[in-house]
């Protein structure tokens, strides 16, 4: 690092303990989806968030928040420049976000560049807490492998013997694919046919007539938002709901059930959360969710609920000063959140370790049949800190 470089990182840690010092409003950067098809998932991932901040009395370490947003349209060649306006041009804080991995590891190089503090919740690009992780990179969500490992050993363990897997062509369906894969075989199965087409494409036509000529044991997919909903119901629509049992990551029917209906009903995933936990703390969030915003939470709402109690860790250790970075990692490292999902603690590489679900769908809920994973933590692989 230069000189200048190292002048100019100084003055802004100073300037931000001067700033939280003097009772500063803390700047929030909300980098989510505002269009397109993981629209819906930014919108509940910032409900969430505030939800926590306003449970807070609107202060976080003392600070009052304010918030700066970008919508990054999930779209991956726009992601360095939508990150740099947060960091450069408004000077935040702390950035939160996304949804969509691509988006996030062009985050991930930029918080890791700058030092700004970088909460993901949701994406679960691996290189976010592999390769790319760092002090200052937190994940309040899951990463692409924990979902589609525990499903692996769901479907091994109902003898399947062959499994075509179906997704977009990104890191989030590759990953996801990969860890299904990885439980899957170990289990004793054999993935026949890995088939594929560009995020955000939904023209799945020829992709299903392909599944019903490999007449596969069982279809395990990873599809979310927009693209999921669509999914289901071609699925169905094509006929082969009836005939290849269809298993998934479970965003594929996490915030998406009133738009699919019954073609979604008996369907099976595996996810950290799951309608109806009926915990005292999930009952508490789902309800004062329901009050403020006239809807039923998600996955996402969690996830951006958790995102915020985890920068609310953090700042209490600091007193709201975000330039001391190690008392921030430290307090998150010891830290158990308080999760609606359940309580979780972080993996080294800062990956939350937590149980996923076996879910079904009924009743238009996603409704937890037992635990397919206890306390699984992502493997980290290449993150040297
Ligand atoms: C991802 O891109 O990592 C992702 C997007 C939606 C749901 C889950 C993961």
């Amino acid at each position: 690092m230069n000189l200048f470089k190292i002048t100019l990182i100084t003055a802004a840690a100073l300037a931000t303990s001067v700033a939280s010092a003097q009772g500063a409003k803390l700047k929030v950067g909300l980098m989510l989806p505002a269009t397109g098809t993981f629209a819906a998932l930014g919108t509940a991932i910032e409900n969430g968030f505030k939800l926590y901040v306003a449970e807070q009395g609107g202060k976080l370490g003392g600070r009052e928040i304010e918030y700066v947003k970008v919508d990054d349209e999930s779209d991956p060649s726009k992601a360095t420049d939508n990150v740099n306006k947060l960091v450069k041009r408004d000077n935040v804080d702390v950035i939160i976000g996304t949804v969509h991995s691509g988006v996030a590891m062009a985050m991930a190089r930029v918080a890791k560049e700058s030092g700004t503090l970088l909460i993901v919740p949701n994406a679960g690009a691996g290189a976010v807490t592999g390769p790319m992780c760092s002090p200052n990179i937190f994940r309040s969500s899951f990463s692409n492998w924990q979902p589609g490992f525990a499903m692996g050993e769901v479907v091994a363990k109902k003898g399947h013997k062959r499994v075509v897997t179906i997704t977009w062509k990104y890191a989030a369906g590759d990953e996801s694919v990969a860890g299904f894969k990885e439980a899957y075989t170990k289990g004793g199965g054999q993935v026949v046919k890995e088939l594929s087409l560009p995020f955000p494409g939904v023209e799945f036509q020829a992709l299903l007539t392909e599944i019903a000529s490999l007449k596969p044991d069982a279809v395990y997919t990873f599809f979310a938002g927009g693209g999921a909903v669509k999914f289901v119901k071609d699925y169905a629509a094509a006929g082969l709901k009836k005939s290849i049992p269809l298993y998934g990551a479970g965003f594929l029917t996490d915030g998406t059930l009133e738009a699919q209906g019954a073609d979604a009903d008996g369907l099976l995933t595996t996810l950290h959360y799951a309608d109806g936990l009926n915990t005292p703390r999930d009952n508490k969030f789902r309800t004062a969710y329901a009050t403020t915003y006239k809807l039923q939470p998600d996955v996402y709402a969690v996830q951006g609920y958790d995102a915020a109690q985890m920068l609310g860790i953090g700042l209490a250790a600091t007193k709201g000063d975000v330039s001391k970075k190690a008392e921030f990692a430290a307090a998150l490292r010891k830290a158990k959140i308080d999760s609606p999902r359940g309580p979780f603690t972080l993996s080294r590489n800062h990956d939350p370790v937590q149980d996923f679900y076996l879910r079904e769908v009924g009743g238009k809920i996603n409704k937890s049949i037992g635990i397919a994973s206890k306390n699984l933590s992502d493997p980290g692989k290449g993150c040297n800190m």
